[in-house]
This record gives structure tokens, sequence and C-alpha cells, in this order.
């Protein structure tokens, strides 16, 4: 999210004591061989909006004078609840309007999930108001915080129009550093049939509508499946895309297996989504893309267990990703059509009950692992320097977050340094 002026412009300088368990994300920090450092009976500085100090409690008299050399401004004591890193929620679809309920509603009576549905989302999108969807923008990003999300991704992609494109990434910027332009998401329904086809809409978004939308994204995606685009079209539009400056993200293997998560890895994508259908060739590319120099900086699988959910399909096997070595990201791809979810603590629970994934390993990848598929290094972990988004479970553990699915767990959140969501006083 993009961090809004305090009305004071301070942070306050807080130090969270009795944190019965910390998940700092820094190996260096706990037991060894653990990458998501875990501290128990642990403190956590915050100061200028980033960590300050993070160690045991019984350490932090010497931390606070080192790190800040004075008391801090506030002192809150948490109870021995859990703490995590704020999550880090690399996909999202939130600039749109219109509600498919009808049509989740068939699908649970046996109609199958299929890329066309898109287009109702753009005809409501395109008749919207701006006024509209950044209320809408608003909602979702306060849903998503109130969950813990400190860090979010959206994209535009209900729009397919220039200036309809152009208007989701621009409000999307309103919202969060983190836009993507998804031009290509679907063929919209004026170039059907004798219109031109799917390589006239092409060639628009790659032209006119990548120079509108540009400016305002950093990142370029492509619905890489059947009933969207080829790995032909995606590529050109990737490749359009990173001559334009965007780095590269993919939708790809979500209905099927295909070519999508390949090209991804091919373009040096920073994520790519879904990963629901890996053939071998796949998973190794996947874990192939993270081996090379020291800072290699591969190619994300991302998986979005709510749309599994939401549509019925098998779940993606998470633990084949892990074993063969690739990097997993859980983020929710909340979107009106095949996931209206933004909780990423269901994710959790999600990719836990479902997936195979240890309660480590999902907190991890909804965490650090979103970051990396962001490029970020300054979120998604609690060592010193990072940025201070911080979240109190009403929990003992993190466990609890695949323990209690659908129980709000999340009792205070810290977004750079200051308080935005707070326990009843
Ligand atoms: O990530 N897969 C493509 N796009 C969205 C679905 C969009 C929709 O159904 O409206 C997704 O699942
Ligand atoms: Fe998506």
């Amino acid at each position: 999210m993009r961090e809004v002026e305090h009305p004071g412009g301070s942070h306050p300088a807080t130090l969270i004591l009795g944190i019965g368990e910390l998940t700092t994300n820094d190996p260096s920090l706990g037991d060894a061989g653990d990458p998501t450092g875990l501290l128990r009976d642990a403190a956590l500085l915050l100061d200028g909006g980033r960590v300050a100090w993070a160690g045991p409690e019984s350490a932090c008299a010497d931390g606070v004078e080192q790190a800040l050399g004075r008391a801090p401004d506030r002192v809150v004591g948490v109870d021995g609840r859990a703490v995590v890193p704020g999550f880090v929620d690399s996909h999202s679809h939130l600039v749109f309007a219109g509600d498919r309920s009808a049509e989740f509603e068939a699908r649970m009576a046996g109609r199958p999930y299929a890329a066309g549905g898109i287009r109702t989302t753009v005809a409501a999108t395109r008749a919207a108001s701006d006024d509209a969807l950044r209320a809408g923008l608003r909602r979702h990003v306060d849903q998503a915080l109130t969950q813990g999300t400190t860090t979010l991704e959206t994209k535009s992609g209900y729009g397919l129009s220039v200036a309809d494109e152009e208007r989701g990434v621009r409000l999307a910027r309103e919202i969060t550093d983190e836009v993507t332009f998804l031009g290509a998401h679907v063929v919209p329904p004026e170039f059907a049939g004798d219109a031109g086809g799917a390589d006239a809409y092409v060639d628009l978004v790659v032209g006119d509508m990548l120079a509108a939308c540009a400016p305002h994204a950093r990142w370029v995606d492509v619905f890489c499946e059947t009933g969207a685009f080829t790995p032909e079209q995606s590529r050109r539009v990737l490749e359009a895309g990173a001559a334009a400056g965007l780095g590269v993200r993919v939708h790809a293997n979500q209905l099927g297996p295909g070519e999508g998560v390949r090209l991804a890895v091919d373009l040096g994508a920073a994520a790519v989504d879904h990963c629901t259908y890996l053939s071998d060739d796949d998973v190794a590319a996947l874990a192939g893309s993270w081996s090379g120099s020291g800072d290699a900086q591969g190619t994300v699988a991302t998986l979005l267990p709510g749309v599994e959910f939401s549509t019925r399909q098998p779940y993606p096997d998470a633990r084949r990703l892990l074993d063969a070595g690739a990097v997993v990201a859980l983020a929710s791809d909340c979107n009106p059509g095949s996931s209206y979810t933004s909780s990423m603590p269901l994710m959790v629970a999600l990719a836990v009950r479902e997936m195979g994934m240890t309660v480590a390993e999902a907190v991890w990848a909804a965490t650090s692992g979103g970051a990396r598929a962001l490029r970020r290094d300054d979120v998604g972990h609690l060592a010193p320097g990072a940025r201070a988004d911080v979240v109190v479970l009403d929990a003992p553990s993190r466990t609890h977050l695949a323990y209690r699915p659908g129980v709000p767990l999340v009792h205070g959140v810290w977004h750079a340094g200051r308080e935005v969501v707070h326990p009843p006083r």
C-alpha cells in the first residue's frame, strides 16, 4: 500500500514487548537452519517506519540502547501473542465493478470456470465512474489491511480499451506502488470474429495501450491460457512491456498444462502465478531459475489457492515445487470471478490443510515469498532495516492461522511503523 502521511508526520519509536513467538524471516535471528528466524519471548523495536531491533526480550534493554540510544516513545505489551511480518499479497485484481455471485452459484451447481467470465466484469467496469472504482479499491484495501496485508499488488485488466486500462492503472496507483498492467487479460468483445481477433487486440496492447499505461505501472502481465492468449501472443506482450521498462509477471497453467511457465522463466519474470498444472520440465525450469550466480533473481511460483477453493479445481502441488527447490509464494488473487477473497490467513490455511505445506513454509510464502515475487527486500521480514510492517495475532502461535480458519485472528497491525489496526481499548 502507498504510505499515507501520518497527521503528525511522525513514526513514534515503539517497543513491542511480550511477543510469545516472533517470525522474523531472518535466518540469522532464529535457530540454525530455520528460514523463518523464529524467536520466542521476543521484543521488537520500531523507529522511523523501520524495524530498529529484534531479539529476545531478555536482551532488549541493550538492544534499545544500541539501536535508539534513548527511551522509546511508546511501549506496547502484547501478552504472549504471536507476531508475524505483514502479509505481502503479490497478486490481486481490485479495479473492478459489478457482481458475479450468480456465476459463482452456477459454478457450485456444476458449471465449470472459464476465462470468458472476465468479460462480464469488463462491461460493469467500463460503465462505472472513477469514484465508484476508487471506492471499491479503498474498501478492498481496507479489508485486506484488517486481515494483515501491508503490501498489495493490484492489476488493471477489466478495462481492455486504451482509456479504460489507463484509468485502471492510474486509479490503482493511488492505493499501491505495485501496479500491474494487464491489458492482455482476455480479448474484448469488440475484437471478436471479423473485427481482427486476438492478434489485432495484441497490436493495440503493445502499442497505444502500453504507451498510455506504462507510466503508471511497475509490471506487465498476460493471461497465457486457452481462451485468453497463446504463448506467442503472450511473448509479444511481455517483451513489449519489458522494453517499456516494466518488470514481467505471468498468469499461466491455471486451467490446464501449457507453455506459459517456461515462457515466464525464459523471459526472467519475477513470478508466474497459478501454476496449477505443471509438467516435470516446468518444475525443473522454476527451480533452475534460482541457481547460478549468488544473487540470482529467479522466477517465483506464486500459488493462489483461493482460486482452486472457489472454482473446485485441484490444488497446485506445492510439495513438488518446494522439494525441487523452487521458490513459492502465496497470494489471494482477489478478483470477482475466480477468487473473491482478500484473506491471506485463508491462503495460509488452505496451503497447510490442502497443499501439503508446513505452517512455517506457508507463512514464509505469504510474507517473504510475496516480497520475492515483487522483487522487494524491504518487506516480508522483520530484520533490522525492514519496513515496520507488523501483524499481532490474537493467538500464541502462527500455527493458529491454519488451525483456526475463518476466525479474525489479526489483533493489531503496524504499517511502516504506524499502528493502523488496533485492538479495542
Ligand atoms: O487470476 N486468470 C485470469 N484472471 C483472474 C480471473 C479473472 C476473472 O475471472 O474475472 C485470475 O484467476
Ligand atoms: Fe489473477
